[in-house]
């Protein structure tokens, strides 16, 4: 039976993660901070054993892989946090807690995820980044340097692990109708604004990204490496689209016909 980890298992995308992985027959750990949500979320999945830890602490971690009691062949790191803040109003305690947890909290994880893999010679890594960390957003500096940092972690691991068996891969995660974001699409104005923006016409849900995680988890998969996966309906693609241009403007440069 294979078996996954996933970081901030107790709710949101890594509870659908938990969920997704344990029906196609996985072994799952989920790790999370939060003692309460954990054991409801185990108590509501089969085959999930509930790894109270914070991933900011790396003696924690260690404890909750010898509690799980075997390498994980999958690790996700899916924890995160945000604060939202202009910069300029940012305090310095938020943005370490953001660094910390989103950033130091994957390095921690995959550092102790790849020495135990390594000795076994097969394993894949999965980082949770965000489409925040491909393009700068409203308020959420912090937010988006640690994704940002996460995906050229992502490319590192996979250049300096690649030799030990290993496979690190990233999902950037668009604009998700649950977990963190859940209070944003409460607001039934804002949810309207939002998905009309996404050309796909339609948000996206925790298993769209569960599912992507459970193929790049897979043997289909077994060619990728360093690589991240955008999963956001295509709305990272509209940038452009969504600037205004006069229609007079139709054509520009010479014709040379
Ligand atoms: N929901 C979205 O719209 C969205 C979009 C893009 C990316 N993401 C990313 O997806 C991931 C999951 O987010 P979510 O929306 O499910 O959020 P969430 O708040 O529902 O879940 C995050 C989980 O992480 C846990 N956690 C926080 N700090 C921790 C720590 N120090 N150690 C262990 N666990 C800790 C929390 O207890 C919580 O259970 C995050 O990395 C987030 O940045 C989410």
């Amino acid at each position: 039976m294979k078996s996954l980890i996933v970081t901030g298992g107790a709710s949101g995308l890594g509870r659908a993660i938990a969920r997704s992985a344990s029906e196609k027959g996985y072994r799952v750990g989920a790790l999370d901070v939060d003692g309460d949500a954990l054991e409801k979320t185990a108590s509501e999945l089969d085959n999930v054993v509930p790894l109270e830890a914070s991933v900011t602490c790396i003696e924690e971690i260690y404890d909750a892989v010898s509690e799980f009691g075997e390498t994980p062949d999958v690790w996700v790191n899916n924890a995160g946090i945000v604060r939202f803040a202009p910069l300029l109003e940012l305090s310095i305690d938020d943005w370490k807690a953001v660094v910390d947890v989103n950033l130091t909290g994957t390095f921690i994880c995959s550092k102790v995820a790849a020495e135990a893999m390594s000795e076994r010679g097969s394993g894949s890594i999965i980082n949770i980044t965000s489409i925040n960390g491909i393009s700068a957003g409203t308020n959420s500096g912090a937010y988006g340097a640690t994704k940002s940092g996460i995906s050229l972690l992502t490319q590192q691991m996979s250049l300096e692990w690649g030799k030990l068996g290993l496979r690190i891969n990233a999902i950037a995660p668009g604009l998700i109708d649950g977990g963190m974001s859940e209070p944003i699409y409460a607001d039934s104005h804002f949810r309207k604004l939002r998905t009309e923006k996404v050309p796909l016409g339609r948000l996206g849900t925790e298993d769209n990204i569960a599912d992507a995680v459970l193929f790049l988890a897979s043997e289909e998969a077994h060619y990728i490496t360093g690589h991240e996966l955008v999963v956001d309906g295509g709305i990272i693609n509209s940038i452009i689209a969504n600037l205004p241009r006069p229609s007079s403007v139709d054509s520009v440069g010479l014709d040379e016909n």
